[in-house]
């Protein structure tokens, strides 16, 4: 164990009980039944670490303030541990990560343009929000840091053929008259000066638009094809002047679902990374914490490797039977509680997605099936279902392959949940898309047999199983598809077992 492990850390505060001794005497009790185990503990003294977190009441019925000062510096280690033990690694994960360039954004209106002929749509057209970003690299807030405005502020991407007969793409901007100057200032990512339709504000801004040399060519209503974040008021808007608008679907949706060369890379750099924090936190885990605690110092410990956490789930044992959580994160960290943490992070505006159940470092891991048999009831349930999962995950992942229809993800996992007598207990479906959102299309669910997987689609495999009042366990990996041959993880290793995740 590396000098930041938990061990280390008790030593600090009980110079007095050596981290050999509290191992050795852990060790020789390591196939008592659960009660055994907890007497075990409070004979090595670590008991006492465990009732200085919970705060328990000093002999005067009151909290004493030393015992807060060494708590609250005990966590502080903690955290601390956790964020040396990640940067000690080097970050190798990042090294072949970079920012998505101006070449990379022309190339995809360069494919939407190409996928709008396909589609037989004269213009795509978005608003500020996630696709936006994708095509503009403009978000909802860093258009109107404010709120969402009433003003259309649209970006429009149109095939046209230039001299050569090759498709290209022609963006243009309807935009309010007096935003014209802001949006230039913004530095959207264009070869080019962009071309902006300004409309005054006692004008219709899509009938200027309608009006505006951009579809004077067409003596037909022209085609909208109008993103899945559009507003419902805009679409109408257009509809009412007449624009035949439809929805987002076909060859569009799927510029944004298959992932380019640098997508992956950031994807592999952010998801790894992601999964590295969680192993390097758990080594410095110690009775007591609460989950909030180890949800604080996992977000800092993230933050320190450079990714922005923008979700940390961490839920101990029944509290873990709600998939998303819910309850208020005050649960206290035992050495049998089963541990499930999934978290996500941001690396140049994409997402992770994992998920991680494991024991407690603390907790001493059987050497043999003999000493695993021993162990209680209980925690051998917490086991075999841990292995349950981890198959459920391994079958859906040989359904990553190019036209398996994305129904079939979920129903390679679920067969295994089922079969192995949980039925029922797996409450969600098997995954989703992943990009600059953790929750994108296609998704994975045993009634989307419409959906064909591609090469370049990137996905979660989350199976999992809820045992109400008892514990959760789900198994989060990020998997690339690559036609026929074996998908490509970018989550760096899969978990190993509860006590390797
Ligand atoms: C895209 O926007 C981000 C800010 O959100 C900025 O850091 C990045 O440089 C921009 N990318 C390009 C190619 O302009
Ligand atoms: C794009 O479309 C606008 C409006 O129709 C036109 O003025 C402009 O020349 C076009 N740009 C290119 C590069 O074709
Ligand atoms: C958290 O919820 C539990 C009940 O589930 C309650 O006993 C406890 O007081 C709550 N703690 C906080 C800090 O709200
Ligand atoms: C969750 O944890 C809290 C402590 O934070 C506990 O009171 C509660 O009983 C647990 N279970 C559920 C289902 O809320
Ligand atoms: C899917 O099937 C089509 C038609 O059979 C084939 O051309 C294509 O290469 C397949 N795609 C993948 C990713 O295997």
């Amino acid at each position: 164990m590396s000098k930041h492990s938990n061990w280390a850390t008790l030593n600090d505060v009980e110079a007095s009980n050596s981290p050999e001794k509290a191992r050795r005497n852990r060790f020789s009790l390591r196939n008592a039944a659960w009660t055994l185990v907890t007497v075990g503990l409070i004979a090595t003294g670590v008991s006492r670490y465990f009732s200085a977190q919970l705060r328990l009441p000093g002999p005067e019925g009151r909290v004493q303030p030393c015992q807060v000062h060494e708590d609250a510096k005990r966590l502080e280690n903690f955290q601390q541990c956790a964020i040396d033990n990640l940067l000690e690694t080097g970050l190798p994960f990042l090294e072949k990560a970079s920012p998505i360039n101006v070449a990379d954004f022309e190339e995809r209106r360069q494919r939407l343009a190409e996928a709008l002929v396909a589609e037989e749509a004269d213009a795509f057209v978005v608003e500020p929000g996630y696709t936006f970003k994708y095509y503009g690299n403009v978000s909802q807030p860093e258009w109107e840091v404010w709120e969402p405005e009433e003003r259309p502020f649209l970006m429009l991407v149109r095939p046209f053929k230039d001299e050569t007969g090759n498709i290209k793409a022609n963006t243009t901007f309807l935009c309010p008259s007096f935003e014209a100057e802001r949006a230039r200032l913004l530095g959207m990512p264009f070869n080019e000066a962009i071309q902006i339709v300004p409309w005054e504000e006692h004008w219709n801004p899509y009938a200027t638009l309608r009006e505006s040399d951009v579809f004077s060519d067409l003596t037909r209503a022209p085609r909208l094809m109008v993103d899945e974040e559009m507003r419902d008021f805009i679409q109408r808007g257009l509809a009412y002047v007449g624009f035949e608008v439809v929805g987002l679907g076909g060859r569009v949706e799927e510029v944004r679902q298959i992932k380019s060369s640098s997508e992956v890379e950031i994807l592999r750099a952010v998801n790894t990374g992601t999964v590295e924090a969680v192993r390097q936190m758990r080594k410095c885990l110690y009775p007591g914490l609460t989950e909030n605690q180890i949800a604080e110092a996992l977000d800092n410990t993230l933050r320190a490797a450079g990714l922005e956490p923008f979700f940390d789930i961490v839920l101990f044992d029944e509290n873990a039977s709600n998939p998303h959580g819910g309850t208020n994160g005050s649960k206290v960290l035992e050495a049998e509680t089963f541990v499930l943490i999934d978290v996500g992070a941001h690396l140049y505006g994409y997402s992770s997605d994992i998920c991680r159940t494991f024991f407690p470092p603390f907790f001493e891991k059987p050497s043999s099936e003999k000493e695993k048999q021993a162990l209680a009831p209980q925690i051998i349930e917490k086991l075999n279902v841990w292995g349950i999962v981890f198959e459920a995950q391994s079958q859906s992942i040989r359904q990553f392959r190019g036209n398996q229809t994305a129904a079939s993800v979920d129903i390679a996992a679920r067969n295994v949940i089922d079969k192995a007598g949980y039925e029922g207990t797996f409450t969600h479906r098997v995954g989703h898309g992943i990009g600059i959102k953790a929750h994108e299309s296609p998704y994975l669910n045993k009634g989307n047999h419409k959906t064909l997987l591609k090469t370049g689609m990137a996905f979660t495999s989350e199976p999992g199983i809820y045992l109400v009042d008892k514990f959760g366990v789900r198994h989060e990996d990020i998997l690339l598809v690559q036609g026929q041959a074996e998908p490509e993880l970018l989550t760096g290793s899969r978990a190993v077992g509860p006590w390797d995740p």
